[in-house]
């Protein structure tokens, strides 16, 4: 059997071609029946259904289809009827079936249904055959391809930043070190320290946390950009919200403000939420039925609410004038907490909220100052269920101003020399922000944890698969 003739799981079930022969290949999710007759449930992964094969056992021997079992891999060729059976469209009448790989029903970790979440993470490598996961990484496809479409249908050019870098002054977090050199024995300065200038790159170099400065200077050339790409993060934070290494998406505009940077901001996450109700329909369904009956009524809500926006300032004042008890003292000047969040958006607003003009203490050396020498022009962005889903800002771009932030904060000029020359020459003002690509998936397909919603979640002493 070849495979060039192969027919989609998701297209047969839309097709009216009844009596049409047709080959398709797969993985048995269930086999039932009798000595008359045996039904397979199959399913290819292009759709969360399966297709129904019916094998007349006048024309197969049990030893033929002996493999045949939960979680085994077949070919099957036959005739493509209207299914008597409620519940589905079309099914096959086998007149062939290959057994590609077996799956001893004593072994296979996925031989019976429901299994838990935590159970699954055990078993990465096979818990993409479920109807979760295959409906979690089908979702996860038609965001990427989203961002994608969306920046494109709107004239920005998708920019390439460096996964190793040699600046570690994004201060986003702790950065995982990139080298060559022996572990155990490093060459050492007179002082004991570290000689980089004998690693790879003759310095010290990490992975990156984000690819926003690259960004920002190819937005100053090209106006209008993003990044797409894996970031990293070495901080212990063990939450249902952080992962060591996640995707994030980066836009930076030139002469864009920061009302523009949160127009942009809405716009984009209402296009996604959106792109997912008329695409991923089906999956959709399935994790709004089995995990979470609020789906699909919350993703509604976030395309048709207008986010509300208001400073960092006003959510302190309403945080105090709450009467609530909070874990972590609520006062100006605090970076605010996942339970302040939540109140903000769950309780009080009941919908996605940007905050902005944050206080320049708690955010990056970056980010634009505002007159009051006190806050600086930020934005969060905050979804119900997930809390920050977007941080980013209108950008400092007075040369004198950046630089005495730079000292002023203890980063060494040196290292960011090349940021700082976009400010020297043909500065301009410009935004931009990061989205959490598995926050947003979280969002969407209503999974509570994000170590569900990417294939092989990296997290503190976790590296397996
Ligand atoms: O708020 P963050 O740290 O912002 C930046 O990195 C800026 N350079 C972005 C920019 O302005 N271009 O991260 C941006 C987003 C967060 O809002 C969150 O959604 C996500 O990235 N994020 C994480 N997602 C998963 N695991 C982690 N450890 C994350 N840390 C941040
Ligand atoms: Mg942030």
């Amino acid at each position: 059997m070849s495979t060039s003739s192969r027919t989609q799981v998701s297209a047969l079930l839309k097709s009216t071609d009844y009596g049409t022969e047709i080959f398709i290949q797969g993985w048995v999710r269930t086999r039932r029946g009798n000595k008359q007759v045996s039904f397979i449930a199959l399913n290819d992964g292009s759709v969360i259904h399966n297709i129904q094969v019916v094998a007349d056992m006048s024309k197969f021997t049990e030893e033929e289809l002996k493999g045949v079992t939960t979680g085994s891999c077949i070919a099957v060729s036959g005739t493509l009827v209207k299914s008597p059976a409620a519940g589905q469209p079309v099914e096959i009448q086998a007149s062939k079936i290959q057994v590609y790989g077996t799956a001893d029903p004593e072994t296979y970790p996925l031989q019976k249904k429901g299994h838990s979440l935590e159970f699954l993470r055990e078993i990465a490598h096979l818990r993409p055959r479920t109807n979760t996961f295959g409906a979690v990484l089908r979702i996860r496809h038609a965001m990427a391809f989203a961002v994608h479409k969306y920046f494109n249908d709107n004239g920005f050019f998708y920019i390439h930043t460096p996964v190793i870098t040699g600046s570690d002054a994004e201060g986003a977090g702790a950065m995982f070190r990139v080298t060559t050199l022996d572990a155990g024995s490093p060459p050492l300065n007179p002082d004991g320290t570290v000689n980089f200038e004998e690693d790879f790159f003759g310095k010290a170099t990490n992975l990156t946390v984000s690819g926003q400065l690259e960004g920002e200077l190819a937005a100053m050339a090209l106006s209008k950009i993003y990044t797409f790409g894996p970031t990293f993060r070495a901080e212990n934070s063990n939450t249902p919200r952080h992962l060591a290494e996640f995707w994030m998406i980066e836009p930076e505009v030139a002469f864009n403000d920061i009302t523009d940077n949160m127009n942009l901001a809405e716009d984009f996450l209402k296009y996604l939420v959106n792109y997912a109700l008329v695409h991923c329909a089906d999956d959709l369904e399935f994790l709004n039925k089995m995990y979470d009956n609020d789906l699909l009524s919350r993703l509604k809500m976030v395309v048709e609410s207008s986010f509300e926006r208001l400073s960092y300032t006003k959510a302190v004042e309403i945080l105090l004038a709450s009467g609530q008890k909070f874990e972590f003292k609520v006062e100006w000047g605090i970076d605010l907490q996942a339970e302040h969040e939540k109140y903000l958006v769950e309780k009080h607003f009941l919908k996605p909220v940007i905050l902005t003009d944050y206080p320049i203490g708690i955010k990056a050396f970056y980010m634009k100052q505002n007159e009051d020498g006190k806050t600086v022009r930020a934005m969060d962005v905050l979804f119900p269920g997930i809390g920050e889903v977007i941080g980013g800002s209108q950008r400092e771009d007075d040369h004198d101003k950046l630089v005495a932030r730079v000292r002023a904060m203890g980063i060494h000029e040196k290292d960011l020399w090349w940021y700082l020359e976009t400010r020297k020459f043909g500065s301009a003002p410009h935004a931009g922000f990061g989205l959490g690509f598995e926050r947003i998936i979280l969002f969407v397909t209503g999974m509570s944890n994000i170590r569900d919603v990417i294939p092989f979640p990296r997290t503190p002493k976790n590296a397996e698969f």
